[in-house]
């Protein structure tokens, strides 16, 4: 099953709600959804597009979304706007993923965002800093708020005169929240259940061949807690940092999974055959038999870094999982019939998937340094992932880790690794998390330094100000270079690129302004400086010549 780049171009965003004919495809978290031409275009367009000087926009920490030359923004939808007569917008907007309706029509379709977690003192009114003992003091009304706030959103956008707008009220327009029930893609039940109740911690994502959303649950954790086991064997329960757990029974066992959402009806189902852990991202490869492989990390100190091969067509539950030794590159089955040591610890596959981190740490799976955002590179097939740091290990920037799977078979059970950037002030950027690649190939990348660590004298820090958006050219004098070409609003990170079918927009994620916040009366961050004068994470459309220039190089045949 070699990477075939013409099978790639000639697919590649096809994705459209009206094409039911699933096309063989490949796209992933952040990626883009665009019929690729192949015109020659003229020499001079050519040598204007090779020549495309890109000014870097320096570190900033002033709270504002800043842009540099050639592009612009807007607001498309933000926390706590009206999407239909009964549902709003939730909080900490993650990843987007966008699907035009017909292929032939760009400017209309539909968004998914993910609504990763909720700051208490913004949704609920809870503000944990005021107690000793907090959870003596929160109630279920708060709770069911912070419940309703996570999850995502599903609506209908469309582009209007440059602008892009919701379709308010649109029949597609819906909340998946930590309430919403949803069905277990397995065949065993899990502590008692088939059908678990909603989902929570969305962070990163992707898209599947058959034009679904795909939602990871990342730290699910904070929110049900988690069951831990001693050497023994024997389980006790940590509890979470939310407390929910004690407002509602529901097992951490039911999270920590992908979840699939249709985006015609919002059914959702999640995909125990991935695993459980912190997953950042879900990003597909469809083979030439159709069956698929699914890239995933779990973002998390010295935690590792998986990809699923199905054994069916289309199927996110037949097949293996498997588990990333980096040192010799090779990929280890997550496989209790055929793994001794998986046998001995285990009772069964279920247990095996459930408690993955375990069942890889056994099989000697490479601890990484939090992976995070995967995306295939769509001219060389290679795989990115990015290391985000892990501080314990004094790696405080983290880096871009290079795939190459054996002969370039997303099938293979071996592969060789490299480093391909490394973050620090040389590169001009530190924490790398969401990736997405352009049109042209150009590899875009948002960055993490989290908000108590951001722009404070005891941390390193300090040169690389707010966190931004970068992007890294693949052709002429700026080709391999980071340049920064947004900065994020205070305590903010730009969460979920994902690029329109036509190239000219960047839908993004401006998730947790303000996040250091502890009094409402004085927020540090006010963005987007709407009338209720407090941060609201949105969803922003970038554009601008700047990104058509970059987007329009794919035009080549190279
Ligand atoms: Fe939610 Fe790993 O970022
Ligand atoms: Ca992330
Ligand atoms: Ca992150």
């Amino acid at each position: 099953m070699k990477y075939n780049r013409r099978k790639f171009i000639s697919f590649l965003g096809k994705a459209s709600l009206g094409f039911m004919v699933t096309p063989p495809f490949l796209i992933g978290c952040g990626n883009t959804a665009m019929p690729v031409k192949t015109k020659r275009l003229s020499e001079e367009k050519f040598r204007q597009l090779k020549d495309l000087a890109l000014e870097a926009l320096s570190p900033s920490n002033k709270d504002d979304l800043l842009l540099t030359k050639g592009l612009d923004y807007h607001v498309i939808v933000k926390w706590g706007d009206k999407i239909s007569n009964k549902d709003s917008f939730g909080f900490n907007n993650d990843f987007t993923c966008f699907i035009p309706f017909d292929k032939k029509n760009p400017k209309d379709g539909l968004l998914w965002v993910n609504h990763e977690y909720v700051n208490p003192l913004f949704v609920s009114g809870f503000n944990f800093k005021n107690y000793d003992d907090p959870f003596r003091h929160r109630t279920l009304e708060q709770v069911d708020k912070e419940m309703y706030n996570v999850g995502g959103s599903i609506v209908r956008v469309k582009e209007e005169n440059g602008r892009w707008n919701i379709v308010e009220n649109d029949p597609h327009n819906r909340r998946i929240t930590a309430k919403t029930p949803m069905q277990l893609n397995w065949d065993h039940p899990i502590k008692g259940k088939t059908t678990v109740i909603g989902t929570h911690s969305n962070c990163s994502g992707g898209i599947t061949p058959w034009n679904t959303f795909l939602s990871c649950e990342e730290n699910y954790d904070s929110f049900f807690g988690e069951t831990e086991y001693d050497e023994n064997n024997t389980a006790t329960k940590r509890s979470s940092d939310y407390g929910w757990e004690n407002f509602y029974d529901y097992p951490p066992e039911h999270y920590g999974w992908v979840v699939e959402i249709d985006p015609k009806d919002g059914t959702a189902q999640k995909h125990i055959a991935l695993g459980r852990f912190a997953h950042e991202c879900c990003t597909l490869y469809e083979l030439d038999d159709k069956r698929v492989v699914a890239y995933t990390g779990d973002d998390k100190d010295d935690e590792h870094l998986y990809k699923f091969i199905s054994s069916k067509p289309g199927s996110l539950k037949a097949g293996t999982l498997y588990v990333a030794d980096t040192i010799n590159g090779k990929w280890l089955a997550l496989d209790w019939e055929n793994q001794p040591v998986l046998r001995n610890k285990f009772k069964d596959q279920t247990e095996v998937l459930i408690r993955a981190r375990e069942a890889a740490k056994l099989l000697g799976a490479t601890e990484l340094n939090r992976p995070e955002d995967i995306e295939i590179d769509p001219i060389t097939g290679n795989i990115f992932v990015t290391l985000t740091n892990n501080k314990s290990k004094n790696d405080f920037h983290g880096s871009i880790l290079k795939i190459e799977e054996t002969d370039g078979a997303f099938d293979s059970l071996t592969f060789k690794t490299s480093t391909y950037k490394v973050g620090g002030e040389e590169n001009g950027f530190s924490c790398p998390d969401n990736l997405a690649f352009d049109l042209s190939g150009n590899l875009w990348m948002t960055s993490d330094i989290s908000g108590s660590a951001m722009n404070k004298e005891n941390w390193p820090y300090m040169p690389f100000k707010n966190n931004g958006l970068f992007v890294i050219p693949r052709y002429g004098k700026d080709a391999g270079k980071v340049i920064q070409v947004a900065s994020a609003p205070k305590d903010a990170e730009l969460t979920g690129p994902w690029f329109s079918p036509d190239g000219k927009t960047l839908f993004l994620s401006i998730q947790h302004p303000g996040e250091q916040t502890t009094d409402l009366k004085t927020p540090t961050s006010k963005w987007p400086f709407d009338e209720d004068n407090i941060p609201k994470p949105a969803v922003v459309a970038i554009t601008g010549v700047l990104i058509e220039k970059m987007n329009m190089l794919n035009q080549i045949e190279m």
